[in-house]
């Protein structure tokens, strides 16, 4: 016999439940296991993306919703990885709704790490006007959402320069309090650069014993140049006895 008295659809269990002594850690496992923030949240590497996303809220004293890029000189060096985990540290914060946007358009992959759809996408929104709904994604992470990019375009470097996508950012900050830009390398495209000059500012990945430093620095005067608000950077790859200086913010100029 049922016993009508109780609920019959008990609430679903959180993230992480404490089981006896035991911390039980329920992840979705599309969620590519690189989004430490989910998969290992107790992690080194997990603390280190948190004290990067610390230290960009400390700078936003007034609270306003930011649109943010992501990116580095050369290709592999940790942005679309970064931008992930960002995102995720992010939403560990009460009532913050963070949007991820592949604008990588030539090497998309975010739509792969959160297992989701990658079309209709960025490209498909802007050059078809899909609506919004149908290329907005929610992720099993509370708070968290993901606009793939879409269909592959040739000219994804105007697509990010133009004003209809500065009236995109503008409209998305009603609904996000983060929104941030995955992209390609800023060395060999202009994309990031284009993108960043036109949104809040722009965060660096440099990977430690991979990126030659004249090449960063060679980048990195590029984007200023551009008009980008360098705010910060992280540095990927560091072993765990580095994590202080793991990820760290540029002081005001
Ligand atoms: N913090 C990190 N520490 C060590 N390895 C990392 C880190 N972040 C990413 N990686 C590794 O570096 C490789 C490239 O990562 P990712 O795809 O994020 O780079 P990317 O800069 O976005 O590359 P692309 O320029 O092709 O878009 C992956 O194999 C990833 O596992
Ligand atoms: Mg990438």
């Amino acid at each position: 016999m049922v016993d009508e008295s109780r609920d019959p659809s008990p609430a679903p269990p959180s993230p992480q439940e404490a089981v006896g002594d035991e911390l039980l850690l329920l992840v979705d496992r599309t969620i590519d296991s690189r989004v430490v923030i989910c998969h290992e949240p107790q992690s080194g590497v997990a603390e280190q993306y948190r004290t990067f996303r610390t230290n960009l809220v400390a700078m936003n004293a007034g609270g306003q919703p930011r649109a943010l890029a992501i990116t580095s000189a050369i290709k592999g060096e940790g942005k679309s990885i970064t931008v992930a985990n960002l995102a995720a540290a992010f939403c560990e914060l009460p009532d913050t709704r963070v949007l991820i946007i592949d604008a990588d358009l030539r090497a998309p992959v975010q739509a792969s790490l959160w297992g989701i759809g990658r079309e209709p996408g960025l490209a498909d929104l802007m050059l078809d006007f899909v609506p919004l709904e149908r290329v907005v994604s929610a992720t099993s992470v509370p708070g968290l959402f993901v606009l793939p990019a879409g269909r592959v375009v040739r000219n994804s470097s105007e697509l990010l320069g133009s004003s209809r996508m500065s009236d995109l950012v503008s409209a998305l900050k009603a609904d996000y309090q983060w929104i941030l830009f995955d992209t390609p390398p800023a060395l060999p495209f202009s994309d990031a650069a284009t993108l960043g000059a036109r949104i809040d500012g722009l965060l660096y990945v440099v990977r430690l014993e991979k990126t030659p430093r004249d090449q960063s620095t060679r980048a990195l005067e590029l984007l200023r140049n551009a008009g980008c608000n360098v705010l910060g950077s992280f540095l990927a790859g560091a072993r765990s006895d580095d994590a202080a200086v793991r990820s760290y913010v540029l002081p005001d100029d």
